[in-house]
């Protein structure tokens, strides 16, 4: 456990007083003492489902400061929780104990950004929005984009591989990401901070860190490759009456507008139900088509303007006439293309809002995908803990929603609180269901706290065998983002 001494210590390494803060008391006048709940926002996540204590964060300004301060904890065993903007969705970024907070916030500067091959190299810190901001003024974007983006930083995209909306578009971060900069859990400064494209001179390193949610060092610099920004975007949505029907229009809508889509999202009625609810924006730019099973939210981005509107005009008639779709609606201005996208990436937060919500993140074959939202109504119904939507049962709401491009959906399941009842009920029910269909029970969100026990529904043991290996090598003495992600508990 951290004592004052240790305190003194790392205040030691760090140039400014205010990038170390603790609630640890005995501490001097160089120290920024501060009260537990002034902590809150680093030991509470997003969900407030999962809640630490640590006593200490940590917001070091560069790469060798958090190579001293990884190093000291190193030599004094002091456990360590990288932390971004702590939106994970998995319980990873919050400490489970009184663990170390090392948020990388506070390194928020472009390092190179190179005009002809767009490829930036940046700290790990950087807010996702902030850097899409930086170069958009080049006419380039992040190939990555997810509602958390005002508050997510890249390192924290990069430690988790996030998906979101634009994967069908850009690939994942596994693509993209050409080179980091990591500080490993012994303090060294691994230097893979390539802006090369190629580079087939032995293992890709670097894979190794994009998803390893903190567990085997801390980011700390990423080069990675920008998109061309281009200048006409649309969307539309449209209402459907069954699920096979997104499938239908997925089919559709790659012959029709395959080359300049860019998202293929869908949600269903439960979902846009609660979005409704809690919109921000409460104008119904979609009211004929309310009270639809499904919705599919269709963005297309390309460099010409009229050729990319008639052509998603053209597609949207092909799928009205040939009833694929039962309604649906082109954005006709900048507001309605925002209020249009609101609709898909409001429904995290409006869930947040409608009560506690169970999540579940599933990899599944396309035409299954949406079984696994009804296997789970059925399932609670049967235990008397959902009586339909809205209803008075435990649960108030189960949803489905996602990137049905990606064949990755989102089943929320929503309560008044984080009742051990609705979560037995859940797993691993859900697990096994995913299993049972050769799926992946964490797509995009990653393991963290609430899936590490559960790795072996998606993965054999060889495979998680070997995992522990290179944990064992690279964090020896387990200090790093400890009872997470890969993390084998000890034997009784
Ligand atoms: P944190 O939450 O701080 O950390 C997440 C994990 O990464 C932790 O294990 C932490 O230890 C580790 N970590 C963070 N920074 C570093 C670092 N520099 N070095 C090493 N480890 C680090 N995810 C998707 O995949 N797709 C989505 O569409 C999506 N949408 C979201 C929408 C909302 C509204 C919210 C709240 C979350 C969403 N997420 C989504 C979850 C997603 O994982 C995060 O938003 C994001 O990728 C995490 O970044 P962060 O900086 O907040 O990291
Ligand atoms: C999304 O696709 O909106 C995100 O992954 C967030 C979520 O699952 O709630
Ligand atoms: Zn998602």
């Amino acid at each position: 456990s951290v004592q004052p001494e240790h305190i003194h210590a790392l205040r030691n390494i760090l140039s400014n007083k205010t990038s170390l803060l603790t609630s640890i008391k005995g501490c001097d006048a160089t120290v920024e003492s501060v009260s537990e709940s002034e902590l809150d926002s680093f030991n509470v996540d997003w969900m407030g489902k999962y809640r630490g204590n640590s006593k200490v964060v940590l917001k070091p300004k560069s790469t060798e400061e958090v190579s001293k301060i990884v190093k000291y904890c190193y030599d004094h065993n002091l456990a360590i929780v990288p932390q971004g903007g702590n939106t994970g969705l998995v319980g990873g970024s919050v400490p489970l104990y009184d663990e170390i907070i090392l948020n990388v916030g506070n390194m928020n500067s472009i390092r190179s950004f190179d005009e002809v091959s767009g490829i930036v190299t940046c700290d790990a810190g950087i807010i996702l929005e902030n850097l899409d901001n930086y170069l958009a003024e080049f006419d380039y974007t992040v190939p990555l984009d997810l509602a958390a983006k005002g508050s997510c930083q890249i390192g924290g995209n990069i430690a988790t591989n996030a998906g979101g909306l634009r994967v069908i578009r850009y690939g994942t971060l596994r693509g993209t990401v050409l080179g980091l900069e990591v500080v490993l859990p012994d303090g060294q400064i691994l230097d893979s901070l390539s802006t090369l494209r190629k580079n087939n001179t032995g293992f890709d390193l670097k894979q190794l860190f994009i998803g390893s949610e903190g567990s085997i060092g801390v980011i700390t610099g990423v080069s990675l490759l920008a998109a061309p920004k281009l200048k006409a975007k649309n969307v539309a949505v449209f209402s459907l009456d069954s699920y096979d029907a997104i499938q239908r229009a997925f089919i559709k809508t790659r012959q029709h507008v395959g080359e300049i889509l860019s998202a293929f999202e869908f949600f269903d009625q439960a979902g846009h139900r609660i979005q409704q609810v809690h919109s921000r924006n409460p104008k119904k730019i979609f009211d004929a088509g309310r009270d639809a099973a499904f919705f599919v939210l269709v963005e297309t981005t390309g460099s010409n303007k009229d050729h990319d509107d008639q052509k998603l005009a053209a597609l949207l008639e092909v799928l009205i006439e040939s009833e694929i779709v039962t309604d649906g609606v082109l954005a006709q201005d900048t507001a309605q293309f925002t209020s249009l996208w609101e609709l898909r990436e409001t429904i995290t937060e409006a869930a947040g809002k409608t009560g506690k919500v169970f999540k579940y993140d599933v990899s599944l074959p396309t035409s299954l995908m949406y079984s696994v939202v009804e296997a789970t109504r059925k399932h609670l119904a049967e235990l008397g803990l959902y009586k339909g939507e809205g209803s008075d049962g435990k649960v108030k709401s189960v949803i489905g929603f996602g990137h049905f491009g990606d064949g990755n959906i989102h089943l929320n399941v929503i309560s008044d609180s984080y009742d051990p009842e609705v979560q037995s009920a859940l797993e691993p029910f859900v697990y096994e269901f995913v299993a049972k269909h050769r799926g992946s029970i964490s797509a995009e969100h990653g393991l963290g706290l609430q899936k590490a026990p559960h790795i072996g529904y998606s993965q054999l043991p060889l495979n998680v065998d070997l995992m522990h290996q290179i944990k064992s090598i690279l964090d020896p003495k387990k200090l790093f983002n400890p009872y997470k992600f890969v993390y084998r508990p000890p034997l009784e």
